[in-house]
């Protein structure tokens, strides 16, 4: 089998570094790849060649591989030359863009979305929407430390003391633990907040302080997600949050459900009621922004107050963000390749057939086909 690395259009992350290459020729895999695709992440055709990957232009790759990677999705009109049967690993976005889809299905194409990989023990391994949540949520607190005019850690200094920075989370799933660690570090007070309790002794374990709302509504089969709250709570819980927040210096806001528009958290009245120079990253920008005010791929300024709706913090992180996302994209591969270096697919495998968005002209992921249409 043939696996073909696209390189990535508007982002400076490649889907495998040399080293990923290196470990598939050992599964006696050949490895083609587009000119250039490693540059973005520091890594060059030479260290590719070295690893084993003979460099093509792109469109012979994509004649070429059984297999192509590419971290974001290849634009519609590319789509047009993928053929029957071959197949395509990428982040498709089902839920957002349904369309997409279709066409895929429509053109007999076989291709894993790897958002849908199942959160569940024996995938984290292969998890990468938690490796690039991982980096969004460092990269939140750096962008907050930044910006904000103020210190994070606590200083006694000859010109007197200074206190630490309050950094207010909102949301603690992988980005939002990841942050509670890099603020703590960095030495700042940290207030946490999630709809789930299961979150609690972690939090406070990295040192966050769990504030509680009574009344969430939780699932345990959602997968270790969060679910859709009551009116009741929803009026509770800005009350708490604006409360918190007009005491915080940051908001680092990371709360999510899957497949819906983010919850809105941070009202403009909250907004209105925070410290001059503070500053709001929204780590959900994409998905609708948990700020009321947040403008995706935007920085703003209201009230004195910093609203940041970057979306893609992976991208400002390309060389270690690559890393993850191709051992992931590795520890995936390893369950579709067999001991010959072919392809087999054993939809028997609740992770392959859960990852599997389309082949041979049908949707196999359940949850994609019970929402899109035929
Ligand atoms: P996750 O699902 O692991 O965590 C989300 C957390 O939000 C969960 O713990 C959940 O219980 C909590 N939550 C849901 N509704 C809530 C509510 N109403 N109030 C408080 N907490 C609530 O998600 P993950 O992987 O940590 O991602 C977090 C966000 O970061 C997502 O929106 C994701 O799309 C985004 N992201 C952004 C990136 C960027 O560069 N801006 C890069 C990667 C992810």
């Amino acid at each position: 089998m043939k696996i073909g690395i696209l390189k990535e259009h508007a982002d400076s992350r490649v889907a495998m570094l040399p080293e990923t290459v290196a470990a598939l020729k050992k599964l006696k895999v050949e490895v083609i790849m587009e000119k250039g695709a490693g540059e973005g992440a520091f890594a060059p055709d030479e260290a590719y060649t070295e690893a084993g990957a003979e460099i093509l232009g792109r469109s012979e790759v994509v004649k070429q591989a059984d297999v192509l990677v590419q971290i974001t999705p290849p634009s519609d009109d590319e789509m047009k030359n993928l053929r029957e049967g071959q197949a395509l690993i990428s982040m498709l976005n089902p839920l957002g863009e349904p369309d997409r889809v279709k066409a895929l299905r429509d053109w007999g194409v076989t291709a894993f979305s790897l958002e849908l990989i199942p959160r569940i023990s024996r995938a984290q391994a292969m998890d990468v929407l938690s490796s690039m949540a991982t980096v969004a949520g460092y990269k939140a607190v750096l962008e907050a430390a930044n910006t904000l005019p103020t210190f994070f850690p606590m200083f006694m200094s000859a010109a007197g003391t200074i206190k630490p920075a309050k950094v207010l989370i909102l949301g603690a799933g992988v980005a939002g633990l990841q942050a509670i660690a890099i603020a703590r570090k960095l030495g700042a007070v940290v207030e946490v907040f999630d709809v789930r309790s299961a979150v609690k002794e972690e939090v406070k374990s990295l040192g966050g302080k769990f504030i509680e709302v009574e009344g969430a509504v939780e699932d345990a089969a959602a997968g270790g997600y969060a679910v859709e709250q009551t009116e009741e709570f929803k009026q509770k819980q800005q009350q708490m949050i604006q409360d918190h927040a007009a005491d915080a210096n940051v908001v680092i806001a990371t709360a999510q459900i899957p497949g819906r528009k983010a919850p809105v958290l941070v009202k403009k009245e909250t907004v209105e009621r925070m410290k001059p120079g503070s500053v709001i990253i929204d780590l959900a920008a994409s998905s609708g922004g948990n700020c009321e005010m947040t403008q995706n791929n935007r920085i703003i300024s209201h009230n004195n107050v910093t609203i940041v709706g970057k979306s893609n913090y992976p991208a400002e992180m390309p060389a270690d963000a690559s890393k993850m996302f191709g051992r992931n994209l590795l520890n995936f591969l390893k369950l579709i390749i067999d001991e010959e270096g072919g392809m087999n697919l054993d939809f028997e495998d609740e992770i392959v057939k859960g990852t599997c968005l389309v082949h041979q002209k049908e949707i196999v992921n359940e949850r994609v086909k019970s929402i899109i249409k035929p």
